[in-house]
């Protein structure tokens, strides 16, 4: 069967019975999608159905054909301008990994976030990204990442 991809058609085997993870790390070889808790609760997992954060560990694969799904190695084409997209950009420049195990996670949401709340207040981002655990506790680097993404996305659609 094939899924909408990071803007292509791409055929992906057999769908029925398994988990959009699973396809996007295992038959399509995108690991940039983390497999964490497995239960709808960390986050590492997130991806977009249509531009929504989904949790791919908990999507059946079947209900995502013919649906826009994008994962982190497709995120920068989704911004304007060429190079990497804000959040990516941002994550860079403050070093906010650790472990790196969450971070594609919290990119797909943050960049979500943003998309609907170009001038967020701190107090948004941490509610926006509550859901989405990191084990290394990188949560302030996260935060002051998120904030200077708004500023660089609010300079690049100037
Ligand atoms: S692995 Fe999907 S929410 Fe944790
Ligand atoms: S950077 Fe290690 S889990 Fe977040």
């Amino acid at each position: 069967m094939q899924l909408n991809l990071n803007g292509a058609a791409v055929e992906a085997g057999d769908l029925e019975g398994r988990l959009l993870v699973y396809v996007l790390r295992d038959q399509l070889g995108l690991t940039g999608t983390k497999f964490g808790c497995g239960a709808g609760h960390c986050g590492s997992c997130t991806v977009w159905v249509d531009g929504v954060p989904t949790r791919s560990c908990q999507k059946p694969a079947v209900e995502v054909v013919g649906r826009e799904i994008t994962t982190i190695e497709g995120l920068a084409e989704t911004a304007p301008g060429a190079g990497l997209h804000p959040v990516q950009q941002a994550f860079l420049e403050l070093q906010v990994p650790q472990c790196g195990w969450c971070m594609s996670g919290q990119m797909m949401t943050a960049a979500a976030f943003l998309r609907e709340n170009p001038e967020p207040t701190r107090a948004e981002v941490e509610a926006a990204l509550d859901q989405n655990y990191c084990r290394c506790g990188t949560y302030h680097r996260l935060r002051q990442a998120v904030l200077r993404a708004a500023e660089i996305q609010r300079e690049v659609s100037a």
